[in-house]
């Protein structure tokens, strides 16, 4: 049996609630199915930060490398400026490992309330290019404190960073339902977003046997809300990708169930699993906070791991909790905690 090398960063805020339970699945899975995991632990996060003036320390990233795959919560705190603490750890990993493909899917759950009348179909997943695009450092601030102060961000999109995610959209498509929907600007935003456009038709023609349709972000994002059933794999930009993930979540009922996995396709890196959701600072220590993101996204790490039997067994005992409202938490209108739900999950296991 192969000793799959894991590294849990817990982070911040409901990140170190959430991570016990996803630890606590992930081993009621490995009983079950006899996988060897074995975790080490990184108090990374903005404790740390304020303690030393860092997220992770210097030679962090080099002592990730090892590593099978990473496990994270969420970082970020009041008090720690939110881009420090974004690009003082999440940030790099993403980079360094060239997770470039940031997956995550959005579905219902039978016994968990959708907020829109009529949700029916919603399966989707939306397709984050994630290590470029308009998450960049190139820009500057001028004239600073002054009348005249200015602020320049530049965006990135490069033919290959392009082409690698919109292919990684359309090989997903193909053991879905074949439909890529594009996400794009390219009225408003007139270099990078008819580029991304030109990409998207030059790849189409790659795969013929699926469909597709584009929609400028603003539109795509009422078309989430009025008609979600009609989305199969969503493709977009950093920000793009960021922004429609938090909305499906909400759709499908709430962002405490939504995974997400950070892919380095090429699996020359380790890749990264964690909730789409943050460090949720205003339920923090309340142990309340929903752990179904986090459990799920453990559950894409084993399917990543090659394990996807192990995974759609914990997909199935998260779907089996979910039918009894007595184990929903707040988020889902219910009143249990984040340690009943952890439990029964694992112990549907
Ligand atoms: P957030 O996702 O942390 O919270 C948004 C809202 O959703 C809050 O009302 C929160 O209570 C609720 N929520 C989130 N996860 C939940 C869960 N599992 N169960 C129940 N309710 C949940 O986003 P926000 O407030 O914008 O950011 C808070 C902090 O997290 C900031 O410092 C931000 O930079 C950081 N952040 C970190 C991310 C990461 O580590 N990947 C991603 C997004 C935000
Ligand atoms: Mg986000």
């Amino acid at each position: 049996m192969k000793t799959h090398r894991i590294a849990v960063i817990p982070g911040d805020g409901i990140g170190k609630e959430v991570v016990p339970e996803g630890l606590r699945v992930l081993d009621a899975a490995a009983r079950r199915f006899g996988l060897g995991l074995a975790y080490e632990h990184f108090d990374w996060s903005c404790e740390t930060y304020r303690k030393t003036g860092r997220m992770m320390p210097a030679d962090g990233l080099d002592r990730l490398r090892e590593f099978d795959a990473i496990f994270l919560g969420a970082v970020g705190y009041p008090g720690v400026p939110d881009h420090v603490s974004l690009w003082g750890l999440l940030i790099p990993i993403r980079r360094r490992f060239e997770q470039y493909a940031c997956v995550r899917p959005i579905r219902l759950y039978p016994g968990l309330d959708s907020p829109l009348r009529d949700p029916a179909g919603l399966d989707l997943v939306v397709i984050r290019e994630n290590v470029e695009g308009e998450y960049s450092e190139i820009g500057g601030r001028l004239y600073q404190g002054s009348e005249g102060e200015l602020a320049v961000q530049e965006s990135v999109f490069t033919r290959r960073g392009v082409d690698r995610i919109l292919r990684h959209a359309f090989d997903l498509a193909r053991t879905r339902r074949r439909r890529v929907t594009s996400a794009t600007k390219s009225n408003g935003i007139i270099h990078t977003m008819p580029y991304w456009d030109e990409r998207f038709a030059a790849i189409a023609a790659e795969y013929p046997d699926v469909s597709t349709d584009q929609f400028h972000i603003d539109i795509l994002t009422a078309h989430f809300v009025l008609r979600p059933g009609r989305f199969d794999v969503v493709v977009g930009s950093n920000l793009f990708g960021d922004i429609l993930s938090d909305l499906g979540a909400a759709v499908a009922g709430t962002i405490g169930i939504a995974p997400s996995a950070n892919i380095n396709p090429e699996r020359k890196h380790p890749s990264m699993f964690e909730p789409v959701h943050g460090s949720a600072p205003d339920i923090a220590g309340k142990g309340v906070a929903n752990p179904i993101a986090q459990i799920l996204s453990g559950a894409m790490m084993l399917e990543h791991l090659g394990h996807g039997d192990a995974a759609r067994a914990i997909e199935q005992a998260v779907e089996s909790a979910l039918g009894d409202r007595r184990l929903h938490t707040p988020d889902m209108g219910g009143r249990a905690t984040t340690a009943e739900l952890g439990a029964a999950i694992a112990g549907a296991l």
